[in-house]
């Protein structure tokens, strides 16, 4: 078949929606006959999930992230309300801040840090990078690690505003080290200089948890909930996501917007259901069992942090050792990506005469907001299409397959429309593999082994202190003796070397 014909047949397109699919040679036709029934069993578990069945069997847990932009499908009334009142009271907020209502000190805040790591701060460098305006109502820094040198850099951009500064912590489960460590880094840089952090803090996290707990305490500005039914990689469109973007001057409501509209499509049957073809052609490409990397690579600098996003939603949900059977499967799907055309000058070499182990997602956006603005930004952007169609073309020569996400313009309804298509695809991925996809056991044993490491390095001061030996002075293999410890000799050595490092 011709290749404009082939391209015609395979593309789907939404006129009233600015948005299209093209699958490549992905998904084969006829698909029905030997994925029809897969693809049935997992519209009916989504079907099943949204209306409320616990969906994250491990945790035991509904799954309602696609109830943000829906309440009124919500299957409790008060899960429905629960939403309805937070978004509600999440605009007063934003609008008592941005109107001068809320203060501090008299002054309107000006700045804002957002505290949070994973899926509590993803969503939000999504929604900053693509939407916020160039000059926002606040202007946005984020702590999103542990490591002091980043949170130093950001109290020093931020200089003598921190007293007009707000402090949004998001954090689920209200005790992940990182957000607490950034926390207690802006806490004592603002009793420094005299402030107090409660009347400029925000705290987003599940009832009662201990950052709950603290934030009434120490009576912060405000508390939004987390509900335990919306997973942190899903929680972009929950107070998470939506206060921060909304403090940064971005339409929170048409996000929604988007994201129910692309939700509608996501539940009709058939071949243009968008998630569903999304999800069969990562099936096809590979075979199921991960056998090709995802790469990502979106042709705007706006979307440059949609592959980190992506990264986390994918594999975060697919990347499991146990399927829902407890069988040991250790499936996944590979995301990486940054943005075209600079990737072109990286790793696209290896993607066109390396190993053919990958298939890429190219992310099209047709119109620029730099559009018409003169000769030279007409000559960039033109490049820019002509840059993916040419390494579109380049790959599929070179036969690698390639799919395409088409989105006429990028604006915060289309970038909702784009979330929702690859959370309902990661589903469906997930019900084809059979992998529990709103779980993490990976990130609890993590956070876990950080915690032993921590009562391993308490001990080992406390021995060098009443041993009143210094760093230099002691052997690992006797402080892990000492200790009782010996098979954790290679720990106790590199906190010796991290000591030493800094006598
Ligand atoms: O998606 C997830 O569950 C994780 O990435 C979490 O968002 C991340 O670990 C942060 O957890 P918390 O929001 O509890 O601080």
């Amino acid at each position: 078949m011709a290749g404009w014909e082939k391209m015609q047949r395979r593309t789907l397109w939404w006129d009233d929606l600015g948005f299209g699919l093209d699958t490549g040679d992905l998904v084969p036709d006829g698909w029905e006959e030997n994925w029809g029934k897969m693809a049935q069993a997992a519209l009916l578990a989504m079907e099943r999930l949204e209306s409320g069945a616990v969906a994250n069997g491990t945790e035991q847990r509904r799954v309602g992230h696609y109830w943000l932009r829906a309440p009124e499908l919500a299957p409790t009334e008060e899960i429905r309300l629960a939403i309805e009142t937070t978004t509600a009271r999440l605009r007063r907020f934003t609008a008592a801040i941005h109107g001068g209502k809320i203060m501090a000190n008299g002054k309107k805040f000006s700045h804002l840090i957002c505290v949070g790591i994973g899926g509590s701060v993803l969503g939000t460098q999504l929604f900053h990078g693509a939407l916020a305006p160039a000059n926002p109502p606040l202007i946005p820094f984020f702590m999103d690690n542990t490591d002091p040198e980043g949170m130093v850099r950001v109290l020093a951009s931020i200089g003598k505003n921190l007293g007009t500064t707000l402090v949004i912590v998001a954090s689920k489960s209200g005790t992940t080290p990182e957000p607490c460590n950034a926390l207690q880094v802006i806490r004592q840089a603002m009793e420094r200089d005299g402030l107090n952090l409660a009347e400029r803090a925000v705290a987003i996290t599940c009832s009662s948890s201990a950052l709950d707990r603290q934030a009434e305490e120490e009576k912060w500005l405000e508390r939004f909930p987390m509900w335990d039914w919306v997973g942190g990689r899903n929680s972009a469109l929950s107070a998470v996501g939506l206060l921060p973007a909304a403090l940064m001057g971005i339409d929170t409501e048409s996000l929604l917007a988007g994201a129910a509209a692309m939700d509608r499509l996501g539940r009709s049957t058939g071949g243009r259901n968008p998630s569903l073809q999304l999800a069969l052609a990562w099936y096809a490409a590979t075979g199921g069992r991960g056998e090709r990397a995802m790469v990502t690579i979106p042709y705007r600098d706006s979307l440059a942090r949609f592959s980190p996003y992506l990264q986390q939603i994918v594999m975060e949900s697919i990347g499991k050792r146990l399927d829902r059977n407890g069988k040991t499967v250790h499936q996944g799907l590979t995301v990486y990506g940054n943005r075209g055309s600079t990737d072109q000058h990286s790793y696209v070499q290896q993607l066109r005469d390396g190993p053919n182990n990958f298939f890429v997602n190219f992310i099209e956006v047709l119109r620029s907001p730099a559009d018409g603005l003169n000769a030279a930004t007409a000559t960039a952007v033109a490049y820019l299409e002509g840059f993916y169609l040419g390494t579109r073309a380049a790959l599929e020569e070179a036969g690698r397959p390639t799919l395409t996400v088409t989105l006429l313009e990028l604006t915060p309804f289309s970038l909702g429309m784009l979330m929702a298509l690859y959370e309902r695809a990661v589903g469906i991925y997930g019900e084809f593999v059979n992998v529990n996809a709103y779980d993490q056991p990976g990130v609890e044993a993590g956070k876990r082994a950080a915690d032993r490491f921590l009562r391993l390095k308490n001990d080992v001061e406390t021995f060098l202190a009443s041993a009143g030996k210094t760093a230099e002075e002691a052997s690992a293999a006797a402080v892990a003796e000492a200790l009782g410890r010996p098979e954790e000799e290679e720990m106790v050595y590199k906190w010796l070397a991290f000591l030493r490092a800094h006598s």
